[in-house]
């Protein structure tokens, strides 16, 4: 259930009409609802465990990781799952239990593996042969011993957008799994390493079961070996990509996703590890802007907004589309026209939706495009010296800016001249 809906003739998230939100926090703004993001957590944690699955939810931060968004899911029980030291700060910021924590990505540098280590995280998971022996040296060094998983390819084709895809063998992820065997052998021999855990992620915005079933099927087939040769194999983590619905078709129910994952590795008594970032956070998120010019042009009618790709940069990088919609609400007999919404930043990449099937529009009205909880605000940077957007958070009919505009001045403090121009 959506908790964006019409309500007097405007749209509302829970019960605060966003007309009030823009006021207080202007535009453009990233607006989450407390409700939305409770709803999705529940819902997938709700899923594994009637799938018999003994699941930890360690949500993916890169989504979004603004820490009033974690503390939320952190309070229903979520763990995380970061690739850097930075979300590593927040997770705890927020709190999370540090042995709710999984650390990913395929460049952990040695400091962020001594943070990590001393924070006490629950599980690194290796990427190459470099870092494994990286790892076991740090380790080593600060005489502790952590939990590793090895993150396989399985060479599965998600079937989702290139730059998201991650399971192949030409992409930099993981490492290839008929090695894995001999990747544990070194791990076990390294020492400071306690090979534990197979880890998979085989892309994002997966629209399918099939290919989850098909990887998941391989890292059985692995776990299975692993056990047969004596390692003490106990966690399995799964990876996110759950994909979401943005209008262009619905994906598979969270239960299809559980079920498939019972079938295939819900027989080993392990703990099984989610990563979800999008399912949780995207359909969460709104992000609210507002036009600055109706502009009709010879062949095409332009809503000029104050949201711009540096807000969102998910229809430039990956063609998304993020359903848009005006918040002041239209009689149903109102007259629907062709709108390409479009920002001010200097590039024809800047474009949101072309051909857009919405009602007239005003200079000064308000619009929303939706399902921007994930990948939206964490993606924004202030390119063309424009503000970094500004979130907030909703709670009933309760909000909170959890993220203040940072207006060019502040990044403008951080840079100098260089001494002989002084
Ligand atoms: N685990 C790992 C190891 C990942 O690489 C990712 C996403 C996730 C979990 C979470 O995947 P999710 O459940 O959100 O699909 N910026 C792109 C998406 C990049 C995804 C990167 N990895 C977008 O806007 O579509």
């Amino acid at each position: 259930m959506t908790h964006f809906s019409y309500r007097n003739g405007e749209l509302y998230a829970e019960d605060v009409p966003l007309s009030r939100i823009a006021e207080a926090a202007g535009t453009p703004v990233y607006v989450y609802s407390t409700a939305a993001l409770t709803d999705a957590y529940t819902q997938f944690a709700g899923a594994m465990s009637d799938a018999g699955l003994n699941a930890r939810v360690c949500y993916a931060l890169k989504a979004n990781s603004n820490i009033a968004v974690i503390r939320t899911l952190a309070d229903l029980g979520a763990g995380a799952d970061v690739v850097s030291g930075g979300e590593l700060e927040r997770a705890l910021a927020a709190g999370v239990a540090a042995e709710d924590i999984v650390f990913s990505g395929v460049g952990k540098t040695e400091a962020e593996m001594r943070q990590s280590i001393s924070a006490g995280i629950g599980q690194f998971n290796i990427e190459s042969v470099p870092e494994l022996e990286l790892l076991s040296k740090v380790a080593r060094s600060m005489n502790a011993e952590v939990d590793i998983a090895i993150r396989v390819n399985p060479d599965v084709d998600a079937i989702t957008h290139r730059k998201i895809t991650t399971g192949k063998q030409e992409n930099k992820f993981g490492l290839d799994i008929t090695r894995a065997p001999e990747l544990y052998a070194k791990a076990r021999d390294l020492g400071g390493l306690r090979p534990v855990s197979v880890a998979v992620h085989i892309g994002s915005q997966l629209t399918s079961v099939t290919p989850f079933e098909a990887a998941f099927a391989r890292v059985a087939e692995l776990v299975r070996d692993l056990r047969s040769t004596g390692y003490d194999i106990r966690k399995i983590d799964l990876g996110g990509g759950l994909g979401i619905d943005y209008g262009d078709g619905a994906p598979p129910p969270v239960s299809a996703y559980a079920q498939a994952v019972a079938r295939t590795v819900g027989d080993f008594d392990c703990e099984v590890i989610f990563e979800p970032g999008r399912y949780i956070a995207g359909p969460a998120g709104i992000l609210v802007t507002r036009v600055i010019y109706a502009k009709e042009a010879e062949v095409r009618r332009f809503a000029i907004v104050d949201a711009a790709m540096n807000d969102l940069i998910r229809p430039a990088m990956y063609d998304a589309v993020h359903r848009t919609e005006p918040v002041r609400e239209r009689s149903r007999d109102a007259e629907i026209v062709d709108w390409d919404i479009v920002g001010p930043v200097c590039e024809t990449g800047d474009t949101f939706a072309s051909g857009c099937r919405l009602p007239h529009l005003e200079a000064g009205e308000l619009l929303v495009m939706r399902d921007a909880g994930a990948y939206g605000a964490v993606m924004s940077s202030v390119y063309n010296s424009r503000a970094l957007v500004a979130e907030v958070l909703v709670n009933g009919d309760d909000f909170a800016i959890v993220r203040e505009r940072q207006e060019p001045a502040t990044f403008l403090g951080y840079e100098t001249f260089a001494g002989w121009q002084k």
